[in-house]
């Protein structure tokens, strides 16, 4: 996993396809942190699979309705990046965070610690078992389940349109684990791993890996002027986070 500080869009480096999706962020520091996630995403995808950010192509598909001006982020399968990694984005206030993995479709989120609960959480968020569990409603505690559980759902490409109430992720003072995945899957074959990005910031990542997968996370983080640059400085990089 990678990530960075927000950038200025203005300071990156935006492919022609992405001016139209951003032109319709409309608040400036949204725009601002989608910006950067995707200047980010090619600077890790470039850093992992060795060749460098300016030949990954990122594009996006809605699972539900196959636009492709929303959804999940891909890697473009090209001549450079015959097999692609799988990944995923999230950011809140100044982070973003960008997840690379070969081991299975990927989930990532994030929230800053101090989140206020939103206006009712429990009853759209919570299954029975996690509601009863004791300590849920601590802000420590909701925004842990809350974070695994969107990382599950992101993995999965359906994001909110899948009931969160439908995931069951272990109570947040327990070891990440998978309960119940979507869809009636096998909780076997996903990993769920709490993330440390920083202080004050709450991070998950989800992977369908599979029934013999595990999951071994690596952080790394990317200053400002390596971002604005187009990754240059760290290419090749990281070959370990395969
Ligand atoms: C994905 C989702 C959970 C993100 O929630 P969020 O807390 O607002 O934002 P996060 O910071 O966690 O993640 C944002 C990133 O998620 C990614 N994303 C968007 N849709 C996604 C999806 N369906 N699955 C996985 N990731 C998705 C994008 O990369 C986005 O960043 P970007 O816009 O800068 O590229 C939420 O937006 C969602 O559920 N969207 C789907 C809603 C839907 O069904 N729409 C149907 C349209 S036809």
């Amino acid at each position: 996993m990678t990530w960075a500080r927000s950038v200025p869009a203005e300071l990156l480096e935006v492919r022609a396809a992405e001016v139209a999706r951003l032109a319709r962020v409309s608040r400036g520091g949204d725009r601002d942190r989608s910006a950067t996630a995707r200047a980010l995403l090619r600077v890790a995808v470039g850093a992992w699979t060795g060749t460098g950010a300016d030949r990954v192509v990122i594009r996006s598909a809605c699972a539900l309705c196959g636009a492709t001006d929303h959804g999940k982020p891909f890697v473009a399968s090209t001549p450079a990046i015959p097999t692609p990694p799988h990944v995923s984005v999230a950011h809140a206030h100044d982070v973003v965070v960008v997840a690379v993995t070969a081991a299975g479709p990927v989930g990532v989120d994030v929230e800053p610690a101090g989140a206020a609960r939103f206006e009712g959480f429990e009853a759209v968020a919570l299954s029975d078992v996690e509601r009863a569990t004791p300590g849920v409603r601590e802000p420590a505690a909701w925004i842990r389940t809350w974070v695994r559980k969107e990382a599950v759902l992101k993995a999965t490409g359906l994001g909110l349109a899948v009931d969160p109430r439908c995931v069951v992720v272990s109570a947040p003072h327990e070891p990440p684990r998978v309960i119940q995945p979507p869809a009636a899957d096998d909780a076997a074959h996903w990993q769920l791993a709490d993330v440390a990005i920083r202080p004050g910031v709450i991070c998950s990542v989800a992977v369908r890996t599979g029934p013999s997968g595990s999951l071994e996370v690596q952080v790394t983080d990317l200053d400002r002027l390596a971002l604005i640059s187009g990754g240059s400085s760290v290419r090749n990089s990281h070959p370990s986070n395969r």
